[in-house]
């Protein structure tokens, strides 16, 4: 990567944000600098866009503040032994990973390849949970051979699954640690998010169903190669209150204090999982930190204060510290409705779907903000749109400056952003950039487009 300027910015004064549809909170990650502009991380946004090295889309991304939210975190506990288990999967940037790991935390990983991620950026092996409903023989071999003993666990998720680490567990030549995770069946109607990201229901294919725990414990007898360290749930995402996390956990603290006592098992933790909301925008009525106090007074009343508790957190400590850059390519008015002359503005920005799927897979709202303005026009409602060829590549209708904006973030892009991004209609990966301490610290420029074109065209032969 040649050098470039981005890489020698440095800190900006912040100040009071300003902007149509984007309302003050107390730890804001976007603020506006000198002249109205837009900064995450104490940088300018705009800067980096025309920065040559970077351009739009671009994810940015603020390390300072994440390593903030997860120190945060890990107060809730106050001293006592535990492992926050960041869920790699909502970012698996190394600068990201290896950020969070500098707190101390661990990983939740649901790949070979996010293992290996993980592993290299200096997760210790035994701070590695490994979840996922069809782990292939070859990932399996991966966590029951990294480090001195293996990862921390790998989570069960079916009775049919332990008969498969446990060979494998006899072709690596070790134990393999395993944790049961429980799906504690919650009901779907009840649980305030998504469907999509719920999946602790009885209708859901995660985790061993609390009735078959019987069964899956006989077959743990028969299978001196596993070594059953902990049990653990996740069940949903996005979750603005504690009440079907509580729920969740109630039952698993339940079937875990019953396994000690009645199993003699020799447990290391019990894993709540994650699933911690933030704000989009709409509000959340708490904090990570509540979540988790809330677990360990739970724990404690099921008599396992003993027990170390595990969290599997993603979204909640990266989310809100990343934005997408995106450039508007055009603007569009077409008539609205009956009422003579209305039109509906139409904003085409250069990042789609492709780049950010949450808003077309979940109806997921992210604000989107103008970067260069400070917001002293009256806002109008603009439909901010894609460039995909789908309909629902659509961002919502943002509140917006008359004047078309140039440069626009959609904000709390900094979990299951890039992570879900895809090179769909020959579009390339979006850019990254690092923020620390308010100086980039690390980035990647966006993928050429010849690099799809090429990849396409090379099937088979390269003419
Ligand atoms: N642990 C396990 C086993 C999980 O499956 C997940 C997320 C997490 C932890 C972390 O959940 P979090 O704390 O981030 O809510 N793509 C969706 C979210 C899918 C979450 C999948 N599992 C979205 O963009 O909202």
């Amino acid at each position: 990567m040649p050098p470039c300027a981005a890489l020698r910015t440095t800190g900006m004064r912040a100040c009071r944000l300003a902007s149509p549809g984007l309302t003050h909170r107390a730890n804001m990650p976007v603020r506006r600098g000198a002249g109205g502009k837009l900064e995450l991380g104490g940088v300018d946004l705009a800067a980096l866009a025309s920065d040559e090295a970077i351009g739009t889309p671009s994810y940015v991304y603020d390390l300072t503040a994440m390593m903030t939210e997860a120190r945060a975190l890990h107060d809730a506990w106050g001293g006592e032994s535990h492992l926050v288990a960041y869920a790699v999967k909502a970012n698996s940037a190394g600068p990201v990973v290896r950020a969070l790991r500098e707190t101390g935390c661990g990983a939740d990983v649901v790949s070979g390849a996010e293992l290996e991620v993980a592993l290299a950026c200096g997760v210790l092996p035994e701070q590695v949970l490994f979840s996922g409903v069809a782990k292939q023989d070859h990932e399996l071999d991966l966590a029951i051979g990294a480090g001195a003993r293996g990862i921390g666990a790998i989570q069960v998720e079916s009775i049919e699954e332990l008969a498969r680490i446990a060979a494998r567990a006899r072709a690596v030549g070790r134990r393999a640690p395993i944790s049961l995770r429980i799906n504690p069946a919650v009901d779907l109607g009840t649980m305030g998010t998504h469907a999509h990201i719920a999946t602790g229901h009885d209708d859901a294919k995660f985790g061993i169903p609390k009735g078959d725990l019987a069964d899956a414990f006989a077959v743990l007898t028969s299978r001196p190669d596993l070594e059953l360290v902990g049990l653990s749930a996740h069940v949903g995402s996005q979750f603005t209150s504690t009440k079907a996390y509580l729920e969740a956990a109630r039952t698993l603290f339940e079937v875990t204090a019953d396994v000690r006592s009645t199993r003699g098992a020799a447990l290391r933790f019990v894993d709540s999982g994650g699933g911690f909301g933030v704000d989009y925008g709409d509000g959340c009525a708490v904090t990570p930190a509540d979540f988790v106090r809330e677990a360990l007074a739970l724990k404690e009343s099921c008599g396992l204060g003993d027990l170390p508790l595990y969290v599997e957190p993603g979204r909640a400590l990266v989310a809100a510290h990343g934005v997408l850059l995106a450039t508007v390519v055009q603007h569009k008015l077409t008539p609205q409705g009956p009422v003579k002359d209305a039109r509906q503005r139409w904003l085409m920005i250069d990042a789609g779907m492709n780049d950010l799927l949450r808003p077309a897979l979940y109806q997921a709202r992210h604000r989107v903000v103008d970067v260069l303005a400070a917001g002293t026009e009256a806002p109008v409602p603009w439909r901010v749109v894609g460039p995909v060829c789908e309909s629902s590549d659509d961002f919502g209708v943002h509140p917006l400056g008359e004047h078309p904006p140039r440069l626009v973030a959609l904000l709390d892009a900094g979990a299951y952003g890039y992570t879900m991004a895809s090179r769909y209609n020959g579009r390339p990966l979006p850019a990254e950039v690092f923020v620390r301490d308010a100086n980039v610290v690390a980035l990647r420029g966006r993928e050429a487009s010849r690099v799809w074109a090429e990849d396409r065209c090379g099937l088979g032969g390269l003419t």
